[in-house]
């Protein structure tokens, strides 16, 4: 060991990277013709074997996927659909009017209270206004009685039925789902509602839909039991926007992304703060992890035989 010494001479470390150095290292053998003839043989035989399973795995399950038969949906430009961009607000107050006027017949949405509407699409007294339209009950008094009264702000939105069964009976068997999430529970997202919505259409030839019925490409199995919910012009809008289908369907997708997902553009808001510190910290940290190992990275060592 004593024969050995280690000399370290700082600053001098460029002087060691720039030496050019020749490796020579045996080169390996690989190739296919190298092999023996019955290794050959073993190798062709594996590789056809695993291309033609993966090649039947493949086609077997494209083929038994029935979902081929259903239209998917186009991707639409949803204003909200940017990396950065928040929801149109304004078109989310147009969609509650819609679920309001329109999809509360028969869809509940029985994770949304009135004052989960405060500050996204009504002011407060608007909303309260909005909960006293409704009577809940409530109770029991101190006779023990139940009793009604109006809407408050902490109510949840009312459901159209008390019970799934009441709410079969009434669709001839088929259950509306609740609309609190129903943008996350689908594939495709607020492209297939929307899809869904303005989809309906006739059979095409030799299709015959069951009575209660109706065809819509974008369903899977073709055959839903909601009727045409949408129509141009089914409702007229408080801010005077025309109420065409499409734009009907397109401010109750908007309303029910929120629903979904309520804290939208919170967390836009704070992915764009992330991306921006980020950005501010990361040539800091490089520039204090260059500082930190100059020292080590510098110096040279070497071995001076006695
Ligand atoms: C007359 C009652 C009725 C109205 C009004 C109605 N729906 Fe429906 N909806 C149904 C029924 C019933 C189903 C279940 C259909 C099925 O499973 O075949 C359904 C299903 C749905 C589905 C789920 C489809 C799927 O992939 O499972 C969505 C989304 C939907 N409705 C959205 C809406 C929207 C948005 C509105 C308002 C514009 C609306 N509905 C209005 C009765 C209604």
């Amino acid at each position: 060991m004593a024969a050995l010494r280690a000399v370290v001479q700082a600053g001098s470390g460029r002087a060691l990277l720039s030496t050019p150095r020749i490796v020579h290292t045996s080169r390996a053998n690989m190739s296919f013709s190298s092999l023996s003839r019955s290794k050959q043989v073993a190798a062709a035989t594996v590789a056809v074997v695993s291309a033609g399973g993966a090649g039947l795995a493949l086609m077997l399950q494209q083929s038994v996927r029935a979902s081929d038969l259903e239209l998917h949906p186009p991707q639409y430009p949803w204003s909200h659909a940017g990396p950065l961009s928040s929801l149109d607000h304004a078109s989310v107050r147009r969609g509650y009017q819609v679920y309001k006027q329109v999809c509360s017949a028969c869809h509940s949405m029985e994770y949304l209270a009135f004052r989960n509407l405060v500050g996204v699409s009504h002011t407060e007294a608007e909303v309260k206004a909005l909960a006293e339209e409704i009577e809940v009950v409530d109770g029991p008094d101190e006779s023990g009685e139940m009793f009604t009264r109006p809407g408050k702000l902490s109510d949840y939105f009312p459901k159209p039925y008390s019970n799934p069964e009441a709410a079969r009976a009434a669709n001839n068997g088929a259950l509306p789902p609740d609309l609190s999430y129903i943008v996350n529970a689908r594939h495709g997202g607020e492209d297939y509602v929307f899809s869904l919505l303005t989809g309906y259409c006739e059979p095409p030839a030799g299709v015959e839909v069951r009575e209660g019925l109706y065809y819509n490409p974008y369903f899977p199995g073709q055959a839903i039991g909601m009727a045409p919910p949408i129509y141009n012009e089914i409702l007229e809008y408080d801010d005077g926007t025309p109420a065409t289908m499409s734009q009907v369907a397109k401010d109750v997708c908007t309303f029910l992304r929120w629903a979904a997902e309520p804290e939208h553009d919170q967390r836009k808001r704070m992915g764009l703060k992330l991306l921006l510190g980020t950005a501010l910290i990361t040539p800091l940290l490089y520039y204090m992890k260059r500082h930190r190992w100059s020292v080590l990275k510098s110096r040279k060592i070497a071995y001076r035989p006695k």
